[in-house]
């Protein structure tokens, strides 16, 4: 590991187990994540949500070391004072040092194994430290029966939290789709992580499953002291677990607050509901073109985006706008939904009732996003 890659905790920091700041990362022209900053307090979930293509596990890709960011810092604090900054941390380093593990939004399982099998498999690393590496140390040290005993009970305690004792036998490929994504998250605690980063676990579950897996995540948080930083695109799962909410559109923040507050902020409901097309041009329209044009391409709020970057971002504010005939300014799909409803509040001020209001369904453009903050899942498993 790389000396520079740890630091001393900044007492500023010390409830922010993450600290992600300015985090951009670009894929050749195209900007998935801009000038990204948020915290995650230690002891709560933390919801990363937004449309699909928003970015969110692309975040989730440079917190792991999956991806190196183009620019900017992440930073974990232990609960012991110590602190990583990820982005420099050698990737293996990152699960096993600084006590992060993921889980992934198609599952990853070994799904020959069985389940025990999976959950023993997870704390390998820590198994072949006691054996001190040597073959000695697998069958004469007394520290490798006690590091493997340790390993079966903490595989047993997890089976039980995850609700999976009944299935320890079975291969782990058999089990229904909701039980594999407990599985996976089981798995991911037998490493003892501080933070754990659950890529959209509840896609695709069935009611019954999703509150087990609600179950399963409020007990981590209040029994394990794991910090949990949750994807997740189901807005009732997010309104009843979530301590604290970061809402992403195209790469960049649009909202961050209690899911309450994220819930009601007009930003993320034109994001993820679109905003009525024919409404955006009228509006549009009355205010004249240069203006808008203006008022778009000076790009989005600067306390919530990377501001002049704005048009390398993935649906570029300012691509977003086109002429037609005489003075008409079209919208074009996959703009910016969060944007169109900053241009419409501060270019046509009204009354708060007669404000812009979401329609859910209807010829807006969406960015695909699965579910609607306050609706139910819109498209399958993934
Ligand atoms: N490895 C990659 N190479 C090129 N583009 C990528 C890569 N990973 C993600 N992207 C792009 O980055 C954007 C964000 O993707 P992603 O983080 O998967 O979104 P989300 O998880 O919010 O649905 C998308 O436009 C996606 O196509
Ligand atoms: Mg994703």
């Amino acid at each position: 590991m790389t000396a520079n890659a740890i630091q001393k905790t900044n007492p500023d920091m010390k409830d922010a187990i993450l600290q992600v700041d300015h985090l951009s990362m670009k894929f050749g022209g195209l900007i998935a994540i801009g000038d990204l900053s948020f915290q995650a307090k230690r002891g709560e979930i933390t919801a990363l949500i937004g449309p699909n293509g928003a970015g969110k596990t692309t975040v989730f890709n440079c917190i792991t070391g999956f991806y190196k960011p183009s620019e900017g810092m992440i930073t974990l604090n232990r609960a012991d004072g110590s602190s990583y900054l990820l982005e420099r941390l050698p990737n293996h380093e990152i699960p096993a040092r600084a006590k992060v593990a993921r889980t992934f939004q198609n599952i990853r399982l070994f799904s020959g194994m069985t389940v025990l099998e999976n959950l023993l498999v997870a704390q390998h690393n820590k198994l072949m430290k006691a054996s001190g590496y040597t073959i000695l140390g697998l069958f004469g040290f007394s520290g490798y029966r006690k590091a493997s005993a340790e390993s079966v009970e903490l595989a047993k305690y997890w089976l039980e939290k995850a609700d999976l004792v009944d299935r320890a036998d079975d291969p782990a490929g058999d089990l229904p789709y909701g039980a594999q994504r407990r599985l996976e998250i089981a798995r991911a605690m037998c490493t003892g992580p501080e933070l754990l980063c659950l890529d959209e676990p509840a896609a695709g579950l069935n009611p019954k499953e999703s509150l087990a897996l609600n179950s399963l995540l409020m007990d981590i948080k209040k029994t394990s002291g794991t910090s949990i930083l949750l994807i997740e695109h189901d807005m009732s799962v997010v309104m009843q677990i979530s301590d604290h909410v970061v809402v992403l559109e195209y790469g960049r923040k649009i909202s961050d607050g209690s899911p309450q507050s994220v819930r009601t902020d007009p930003r993320v409901i034109a994001a993820y509901l679109g905003v009525d097309d024919e409404e955006v041009e009228a509006v549009l329209t009355e205010v004249g073109d240069e203006d808008v044009i203006e008022q778009l391409d000076t790009g989005p709020d600067s306390a919530h985006g990377p501001g002049t970057s704005s048009s390398y971002l993935a649906g570029p504010v300012s691509d977003t706008i086109g002429h037609s005939q005489g003075e008409r300014v079209t919208v074009s799909k996959g703009a910016s939904k969060a944007a169109q409803y900053d241009t419409r509040a501060n270019s046509a001020p009204r009354k708060p009732s007669e404000r812009l209001t979401a329609k859910p369904a209807g010829k807006s453009p969406k960015p695909a996003a699965a579910k609607s903050p306050t609706g139910k899942p819109r498209g399958g498993r993934k």
